[in-house]
Order: structure tokens, then C-alpha cells, then sequence
């Protein structure tokens, strides 16, 4: 597949997806969230592939939906052409997506990382809504997502108020899993993906859905959503091996079955 505004490539068992409109700070127009979204489908239907990483370049992650595609756009517009319901593609992927966040997270590119798994940030990482400084609100789920991760104060802060975080303070807020430097900064997220990416395919499928449970339901509802993700692992070959070799004292041969 040839994409014009996202390159991608592979590493052991991590698919890499990076933005790449560097002339506008990685702001997504429909065609890259289109590929984005084309491309991150492809390695989830990719059975070599067990983690995906996206990422964009050192000086901007992605500063948020173009606004120049926007600015002359009718509500009657965003609705038919579900130009902040694409996002929600994001939702259907299976396997653990980390993004590697380097400069600028802004606006539509914060609500990207914040609907991800997991967070790489490098030191100059830098997270922000500012979608009310040009007269709107965030559309891409911002407002909930920050709200679940940080708390509420903060959120109204950052949401109204402009408010960025720097990578430490994602760090602090839960917003980031680790922060690392910026030289190196995408090998370090792709080791961490390699690690996740050689673990039992289905288990760590079954694992991402019951934690993302926890945000959509009742502690009641959800625990019983764990189990029924939790007995069927029991019916997996990788069940069978990762407890043989837990006896065996061996590592465990991983099949995917
Ligand atoms: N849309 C379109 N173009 C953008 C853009 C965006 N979101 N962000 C940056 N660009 C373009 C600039 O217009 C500029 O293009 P030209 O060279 O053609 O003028 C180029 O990228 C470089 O940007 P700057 O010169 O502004 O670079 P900077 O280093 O001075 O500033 C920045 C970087 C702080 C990221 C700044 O560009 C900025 O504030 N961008 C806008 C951030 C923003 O408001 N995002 C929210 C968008 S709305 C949204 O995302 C809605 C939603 O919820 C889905």
C-alpha cells in the first residue's frame, strides 16, 4: 500500500506508522487520518505483527486537525462528512497501539495520543488543547478522555484556559508512561512495543478490552467483562504453554493459538 502522508514500517513484531505532513507541524487533514487509520487497520489484521507504534517527528507529534481545511467549514459539513467521527476508527484496533510523542501534541493530536494504550514521551513532549484560543472545543474525545486520565481541575484548565503539559508533568498526571530523551526517543518506544508485541497475541488482546472496560461501565459490569475474557484464555494453546513452562522453568514458546 502506497500512503502520501504517512510512512510505515516494520520492526520484529511492531508495525510503525509515522505522520509525516512535517511542512504542517503533522496537522491532520482527512487524507492523513484517512492513511493513519488505513494503515494502523492493516497491522492489526497483520498476524506477524503484535504491537504498533505511531509516532511523528522530533519537533511536533501532531499539532491538532488542519485548521486550514476547517476554517470555512459548515456544522452541516462536519456532520455529513463525519470529519471528528473518522477519529473514532481508532476504537476498533485490537492490539496495543503506544504512541511516541515527541514536540508538539496539540488539539486533534493530544486527543490521538490520549485515545492510544500507552504513552512514550520524550523530554520535549508537549501536550495541549487549545482548540479555544481559535474559537472551538475540543471534538475528538479530549474533553472525556482528559477528564477519565487527569482529573477534572486540570482538564478545565487545559481545555479552557489553554493550559500545556510539559512531558514531566504527563509523566506526573498519568498521561505518559515514561519519559526518555530525544535522541532516540522512537527506538526506545519501539523496544517497549517489542516487549509487549512477544507476549501470548490473545491474552494481551483479552487484557487491552478488559482494561478498556473500566472506562465504559459499573465496577459490577466490569468485572464481569474481565471474566468474560478471563475463561475463555483457559480454551488457548498459549495457556496450556505458559504454564507448562512456568513449571518447566523455561520461557514460554508463544504460538498464538
Ligand atoms: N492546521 C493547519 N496548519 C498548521 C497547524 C494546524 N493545526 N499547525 C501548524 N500548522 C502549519 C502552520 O500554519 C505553518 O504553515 P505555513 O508555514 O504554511 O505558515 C506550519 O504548520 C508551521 O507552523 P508554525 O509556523 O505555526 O510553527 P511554530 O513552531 O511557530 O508553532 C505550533 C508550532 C505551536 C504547533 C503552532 O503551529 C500552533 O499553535 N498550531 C495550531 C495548534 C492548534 O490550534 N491545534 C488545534 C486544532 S483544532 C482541533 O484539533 C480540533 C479537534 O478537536 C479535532
Amino acid at each position: 500500500m502506497t500512503y502520501t502522508t504517512v510512512l510505515t514500517e516494520t520492526r520484529e513484531r511492531v508495525g510503525i506508522v509515522t505522520l509525516n505532513r512535517p511542512q504542517a507541524m503533522n496537522a491532520f487533514n482527512a487524507t492523513m487520518l484517512g492513511e493513519l487509520f488505513d494503515a494502523m487497520e492493516a497491522f492489526d489484521k497483520d498476524e506477524n505483527i503484535g504491537a504498533l507504534v505511531v509516532t511523528g517527528n522530533e519537533k511536533a507529534f501532531a499539532a491538532g486537525a488542519d485548521i486550514k481545511e476547517m476554517a470555512d467549514a459548515t456544522p452541516f459539513q462536519m456532520i455529513t462528512e463525519a470529519r471528528v467521527d473518522v477519529w473514532d476508527r481508532i476504537r476498533g484496533i485490537k492490539k496495543p497501539v503506544i504512541a511516541a510523542v515527541s514536540g508538539w501534541a496539540l488539539g486533534g493530536g493530544c486527543e490521538f495520543v490520549l485515545s492510544c494504550d500507552m504513552v512514550i514521551a520524550s523530554e520535549s513532549a508537549k501536550f495541549g488543547q487549545p482548540e479555544i484560543t481559535i474559537g472551538i472545543i475540543p471534538g475528538a474525545g479530549g474533553t472525556q478522555r482528559l477528564a477519565r486520565l487527569i482529573g477534572k481541575n486540570l482538564t478545565m484548565e487545559m481545555v479552557i484556559n489553554n493550559r500545556t503539559l510539559s512531558a514531566a508533568e504527563a509523566l506526573q498526571f498519568g498521561l505518559a508512561n515514561r519519559v526518555v530523551p530525544v535522541e532516540g526517543y522512537l527506538d526506545a518506544a519501539v523496544a517497549f512495543a517489542e516487549e509487549i508485541a512477544s507476549r501470548a497475541p490473545m491474552a494481551v488482546r483479552m487484557a487491552k478490552d478488559a482494561v478498556n472496560a473500566a472506562f465504559e461501565t459499573t465496577l459490577t459490569e466490569g468485572l464481569k467483562a474481565e471474566k468474560r475474557n478471563f475463561y475463555p484464555l483457559f480454551s488457548t494453546e498459549d495457556q496450556k504453554e505458559g504454564m507448562q513452562a512456568f513449571i518447566e522453568k523455561r520461557k514460554p514458546n508463544w504460538k498464538g493459538k
